[in-house]
């Protein structure tokens, strides 16, 4: 339910929104009356302002509050561009306040064919990036002083690996790590960190995955099949659940990973 707002709730800053589960955080997130900081690669450039101008015109037509947005693209892998982001969106919009540090990328590969190269990079993409969001994001809420909520970007993979790609389980269920020591770190400066662990959801990652080969589209879909709902989610679906972990009132739930999506192997 949405009410009339007046005035925003704090920033929030979404990594790899311009598509997927990313937008529809960011979405969510403006419609709760946060202020957005959209973040994707800057070859995504247009798709971030297209949604900045839909958010803005979201709040306008629903006469609540009209949230302030700002792009602000750049390599979430890169230290010296994660740090960029952070203090261009405390710059534009005031402070920060939410970290969602969703961006990731997947890779189908297995023990016998993975590479260094796919390791490596998937490890920088999913790993250090959540690494760097959580590390620049809590030394800026400690510095305000007033509490925050930092959320990454997990798996069903992060929880009970599947043979399809070593390096992807693995980096996922680094972020659970990172997630609950972060959590231990930063619970006496009222922030909370915890992580979402997304089912089978029907995003451009997920239609790049399926359609590499039909033994792998059958894979996924005999692990929607066998989940307890038995469909796939849509990318609204895990930005409902992003939005209550970046509620006032999930201020007690901290070091979780939030699981979407039950089976038998989970
Ligand atoms: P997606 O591929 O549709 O969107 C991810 C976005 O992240 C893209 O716009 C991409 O350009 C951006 N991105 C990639 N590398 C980046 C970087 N270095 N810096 C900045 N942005 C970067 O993916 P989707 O499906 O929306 O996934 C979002 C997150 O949820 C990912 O971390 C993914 O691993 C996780 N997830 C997704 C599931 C699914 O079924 N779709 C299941 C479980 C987890």
């Amino acid at each position: 339910m949405k009410t009339a707002m007046s005035r925003s709730k704090g920033v929030a800053l979404v990594t790899g929104s311009a598509q997927g589960i990313g937008r529809a955080i960011a979405i969510r997130l403006a419609q709760d009356g946060f202020d957005v900081a959209l973040n994707d690669l800057p070859v995504k450039n247009a798709a971030l302002e297209d949604l900045a101008a839909e958010i803005q015109r979201g709040g306008e037509s629903e006469g609540s509050y009209h949230p302030k947005t700002c792009v602000v693209a750049g390599d979430v892998s890169k230290e010296d561009e994660v740090k960029r982001m952070i203090d261009t969106a405390v710059d534009e919009l005031g402070s920060l306040n939410v970290m969602v540090a969703n961006a990731g990328i997947m890779v189908t590969t297995n023990i016998l064919t993975a590479t260094v190269e796919d390791w490596e990079r998937i490890m920088t993409v999913n790993a250090t990036s959540a690494f760097l969001c959580y590390k620049y994001a809590a030394m800026q809420m400690v510095k305000q002083g007033c509490g925050g909520r930092i959320i990454g970007a997990s798996s069903i993979a992060g929880k009970q690996a599947s043979a399809n790609s070593p390096p992807y389980s693995a980096s996922k269920f680094a972020i659970r790590g990172l997630t609950q020591a972060a959590a231990l770190q930063l619970g006496r400066n009222g922030i909370t960190v915890n992580s979402y662990a997304p089912g089978a959801t029907e995003t451009p990652m997920m239609a790049a995955v399926r359609a590499q080969d039909a033994k792998q589209d059958a894979k996924i879909q005999e692990t929607i099949d066998a989940s307890a709902v038995g469909y796939i989610g849509q990318p609204e679906d895990i930005a409902s659940a992003v939005s209550y972990l970046a509620s006032e009132e999930a201020h007690f739930i901290t070091g979780k990973l939030l699981n979407q999506h039950v089976s038998n192997a989970n």
